[in-house]
């Protein structure tokens, strides 16, 4: 199914202000300086201050794979692993999706792996460091990221991994499980595959209904290579 839907641009260069935040030891937010690949935009990110995730995260996990891959995957933030390692789906959640990626004949090194925000957000709970969802304003605020990995890759199709990522490419809440397998064509021609995260086969506990859920993920990751080719 592909479904035409209105998205709402990113405010392309609009600033997220740091009177949102009423710190005044934020620094000068890094600005694009004219980066024109992505190895160049990382860099540029390291300083990233649009908004406050930075102060807690060890540093930005920016987007890894080819400058023009055709696929783009979008998960929602990196977690603890991700956060000390300094790259993407790297943690528990990465190795699933590796595992299925891998199954589904998909290789990763051919493709791009993104995140919608780009620090770790978390609560310390005694040691550890307990995921805590982005809210909407430091989705919004990161946008300003993935537009310029969308605007530099240019890739033929994004994957949305969860909501968090699917309200980031789309501009809108959007039902996953409904739309779960939808291909979802932007304003701007790119199309968005819907599926889950796959943190959410990770949480299921009872066996049977966590291979059911990775059958799943891996039909939908089979769909995406098909894609991937048109
Ligand atoms: N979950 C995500 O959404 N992204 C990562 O990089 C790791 C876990």
């Amino acid at each position: 199914m592909i479904a035409k839907m209105q998205t709402t641009p990113a405010p392309h260069h609009a600033k997220v202000q740091a009177r949102r935040w009423p710190n005044r030891e934020l620094p000068e937010t890094a600005e694009d300086d004219g980066a024109s690949t992505i190895p160049e935009l990382s860099e540029v990110a390291k300083a990233c201050r649009r908004c406050p995730l930075w102060r807690n995260a060890t540093q930005t996990v920016f987007g890894e794979g080819p400058d023009k891959a055709k696929v783009i995957f979008v998960g929602e933030q990196p977690g603890d692993q991700e956060d000390l390692a300094g790259k993407p789906f790297v943690g528990p959640a990465g190795k699933v999706f590796d595992a299925i990626l891998d199954d589904a004949g998909v290789d990763r090194l051919k493709v791009y792996v993104t995140n919608a925000v780009k620090h770790f957000k978390f609560e310390p709970r005694g040691k550890r460091r307990i995921h805590s969802k982005p809210n909407a304003g430091e989705v919004q605020a990161c946008r300003w990221w993935l537009d310029k990995e969308l605007d530099l890759i240019k890739p033929n199709l994004a994957v949305a991994l969860g909501a968090t990522a699917a309200q980031s490419l789309l501009g809108k809440v959007v039902p996953i499980m409904k739309m779960r397998g939808a291909v979802v064509e932007r304003e701007d021609g790119l199309r968005v595959f819907v599926t889950i995260h796959p943190s959410f086969i990770l949480r299921i506990r009872e066996p049977a209904d966590k291979q059911a859920e990775r059958e799943r993920f891996l039909k939908d990751m089979k769909a995406v290579k098909t894609l991937m080719a048109a």
